[in-house]
C-alpha cells in the first residue's frame, strides 16, 4: 500500500499529570446517546486514556486514581542524560542515549562483548561484526540504541503501529505511534519506537529509565499480561 493511502498513525498525548490518551482514530464519530438540548449531536475521535501514574486499580486503563495521589510528571533529570554518544569502528557507528534505556538487558545478554555495564566506555563497537550489531540494535524496545551503517542512520523499520503492555513494566511503543505533550529534547526518541513509563516513577518522563525495577513495580496477578 503506498504511503499516502495508509490511515494516519495512532498517537500518544501525555496529559499532564494524567494518564496518556490513546488515539486509535482521528475520524470524529457520533457518539450514540449524547444530545445537546437543540438536539445537536457530538462527534469525538476515538481513544483510551491509559494509566501512567502506577495507581489504577485497572491497569492498563486509567482509573481516576492519579488524582488521588497527585502524580505529578515533572521530569526529574537535569537532561545531561538524553544526549547521544557515538560510538564507532568502522563502518559502523553505535548511538546511545542513557537517558532514556527501559534497562531490558537485551544488549546485554545478546553482545556482552559489545555491551558491557561493568567496562567504561560500556560499548565496544568492536567486540563483534556489523552485522551481530545491528541484528541486536534492532532489538532494542526503548529506542536508547540505534546506529549508523557508512554515516546513513538507521530508521527504516516498518512495523504496524502496536503498544505493548509489558508485564510489570513499561508500555512498548512500535510503529511510529507519535509521542506529544511533553517537553522534548533533541536527539531524544526513535522516530518508530520507545518505552513509556507506566509505573510512575521514571525520572525521565513520560520515557521509561527503568525505575520500574527498583521500585518492584508488579501488575496485580488479574491484569497480568500474557
Ligand atoms: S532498552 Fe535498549 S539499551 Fe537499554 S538495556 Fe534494553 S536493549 Fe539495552
Ligand atoms: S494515570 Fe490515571 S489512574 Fe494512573
Amino acid at each position: 500500500m503506498d504511503e499516502q493511502a495508509k490511515p494516519p498513525r495512532p498517537q500518544v498525548f501525555a496529559l499532564p499529570n494524567g494518564p496518556y490518551y490513546y488515539f486509535t482514530d482521528f475520524t470524529p464519530q457520533p457518539i450514540q446517546g449524547l444530545r445537546g438540548e437543540g438536539g445537536q449531536t457530538y462527534a469525538s475521535a476515538k481513544g483510551t486514556a491509559l494509566c501512567r501514574c502506577g495507581a489504577s486499580e485497572n491497569k492498563p486503563f486509567c482509573d481516576g486514581s492519579h488524582g488521588a495521589i497527585h502524580f505529578n510528571d515533572r521530569k526529574e533529570t537535569d537532561g545531561r542524560q538524553d544526549r547521544r554518544k557515538n560510538y564507532n569502528a568502522g563502518r559502523i557507528t553505535i548511538h546511545d542515549n542513557r537517558g532514556i534505556c527501559s534497562h531490558s538487558a537485551i544488549c546485554i545478554n545478546s553482545l556482552p562483548g559489545v555491551f558491557d555495564p561493568d567496562k567504561r566506555p560500556w560499548i565496544n563497537p568492536q567486540g563483534a561484526t556489523a552485522q551481530e550489531i545491528m541484528a541486536t540494535v534492532r532489538l532494542c524496545p526503548s529506542g536508547a540504541l540505534s546506529y549508523s551503517l557508512d554515516g546513513v542512520e538507521y530508521r527504516d523499520y516498518d512495523r504496524e503501529p502496536l503498544i505493548t503492555v509489558s508485564k510489570d513494566g513499561p508500555y512498548q511503543l512500535v510503529g511510529g505511534i507519535s509521542v506529544a505533550g511533553f517537553e522534548s529534547r533533541a536527539e531524544q526518541v526513535s522516530n518508530e519506537h520507545s518505552t513509556l513509563c507506566r509505573c510512575g516513577s521514571s525520572r525521565n518522563k513520560p520515557f521509561c529509565d527503568g525505575n520500574h525495577g527498583e521500585i518492584g513495580f508488579k501488575d496485580p496477578p488479574e491484569t497480568e499480561q500474557g
